[in-house]
């Protein structure tokens, strides 16, 4: 397995293209299910993540299709089309490899009358139970059957008639299938105390512009007029805030100067303030956002939640950037109960992290140093990343592929602004 070296202390300075959103693309390729009329879908990260759900669309009898990719290009087009679904079941195989597979679960039963999708299990960050999904597609008239480790979802005759949901804890994934699923239901659905995070305001944005009726975007209640069809629609995914917020506390760590193309701070205001905070100074420029630390990091105290609030993905990488502050830092992590598996690992490049129950405290030290290390999530691996830019010494990370689920050619991201980090073959 590909492993990172990166050897640390060296002071960074340019620009960082930033690439389109993991999250928001797994939530708008689902919608190519909706409509039998081709969906063009422009900015598409090029993410194993991405690769694996168009493997799954294929499956179900989308076609898709890669335009114009150059190899050295970030990001990509495709055009999906599911002229007819032609199987209605997402398999254990790929959904235990993606979670975010679950997604096809109401746009399948919107436009089928019926889906199949392995039940996710959990995963390293938490239980991550689906129940929430579940329920919203049963109040919009869904009947829900789980056996053998399948659930079912069937419409009756005629589909779905639509209804009303009150979310009670606050759920991207479930407001994402709820509103796949409400878009083409009979009547009009109402989703209360839904998710507002900037994906879920991309996902509306193409169901509108596939023919959707949608009130109160990027509010918490959502009102769905449904329709009888949707057409297709060309589409750019937005710029992916949680890339841009890791390349920031790379900047911040190493005190460097990086401008962040595309990223844009309307997006990401919670992490712009936490970093403000922590005394670096970030400015919206023409074509993204620049990020100036100061050369020294202020302690903060940090509790994510759902989106306007601090999100849970950036967590693991503000760690990482705050072992290096003055003073202790107090973070908290209310969404997920096992988020701090980078802790054991940052400890042990000299970090001085103690974790109680949700709080971890991040006593601030002044130097830190590369050793090997290992993560088992996505953002826990970039905290790896973070830590090993400003340590000294060699930091070896192993298990990439999580980077390689969501970060878009990280590497050649930081070597271009002049981070000394390469990819190896391991054995
Ligand atoms: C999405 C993001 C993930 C991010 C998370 C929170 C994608 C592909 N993934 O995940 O990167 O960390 O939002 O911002 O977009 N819950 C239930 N029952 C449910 C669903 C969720 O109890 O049916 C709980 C979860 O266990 C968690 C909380 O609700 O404690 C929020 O999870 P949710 O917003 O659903 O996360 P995902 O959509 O899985």
């Amino acid at each position: 397995m590909d492993k990172i070296i990166i050897r640390g202390g060296k002071s960074l300075s340019g620009r960082i293209p930033i690439s389109g959103a993991k999250n928001s693309a797994l939530t708008l390729l689902p919608c190519a299910l909706l409509t039998d009329e081709p969906l063009t879908l422009r900015n598409l990260p090029r993410l194993a993540d991405v690769d694996s759900f168009g493997h799954l669309l294929n499956q179900l009898g989308v076609s898709t299709m890669i335009e114009g990719a150059r190899p050295e290009d970030f990001g990509r087009v495709m055009t999906l089309r599911a002229g007819r679904v032609t199987a209605t079941v997402a398999p254990y195989d790929i959904v235990r490899k993606m979670r975010a597979s679950i997604l096809v679960l109401g746009p399948l039963l919107a436009r089928a009358g019926e889906a199949t999708v392995s039940l996710p299990g959990g995963c390293a960050i938490g239980n991550r139970p689906i129940d929430l999904h579940l329920k919203a597609l049963e109040a919009l008239g869904a009947e829900i059957e789980i056996t053998a480790g399948y659930v079912t979802a069937r419409a009756p005759k005629g589909g779905l008639p639509g209804g009303d949901f009150g979310f009670p804890v606050v759920s991207v994934g479930a407001t994402e299938n709820a509103l796949m699923a409400a878009v083409l239901a009979k009547g009009t659905s109402t989703l209360r105390n839904a998710a507002r995070e900037p994906e879920i305001v991309d996902l509306c944005n193409l169901l509108v512009a596939m023919g959707a009726h949608i009130e109160g975007i990027g509010q918490s209640t959502l009102v769905i007029h449904g329709k009888d069809r949707l057409h297709g629609a060309t589409y750019r995914v937005m710029a992916d805030r949680i890339e841009a917020g890791s390349y920031a506390c790379a900047a911040a760590i190493t005190g460097s100067p990086l401008d962040l193309i595309g990223a844009k701070l309307d997006e990401m205001e919670a992490t712009v303030a936490a970093l403000r905070q922590a005394g670096v100074q970030v400015d919206e420029i023409a074509d993204g956002i620049a990020v100036r630390p100061n050369g020294t990091l202020n302690a903060v105290t940090l509790s994510t939640a759902p989106f306007p609030g601090f999100a849970t993905d950036m967590q693991a990488q503000f760690m990482a950037m705050l072992c290096m502050a003055q003073g202790a830092s107090v973070l908290t992590e209310t969404i997920f109960e096992n988020r701090y598996m980078h802790v054991p690992e940052l400890n042990r490049m000299g970090a001085h992290i103690e974790v109680k129950g949700r709080t971890a405290v991040v006593h601030g030290v002044n130097r830190m140093v590369g050793a090997p290390v290992m993560a088992t999530d996505l953002r826990a691996s970039m905290s790896l990343i973070i830590a090993g830019l400003a340590a000294e010494g060699e930091t070896e990370v192993s298990r990439i592929y999580h980077l390689d689920r969501g970060y878009e050619r990280l590497e050649e991201k930081l070597q271009a602004v002049g981070a000394d980090i390469e990819r190896v073959g391991g054995d």
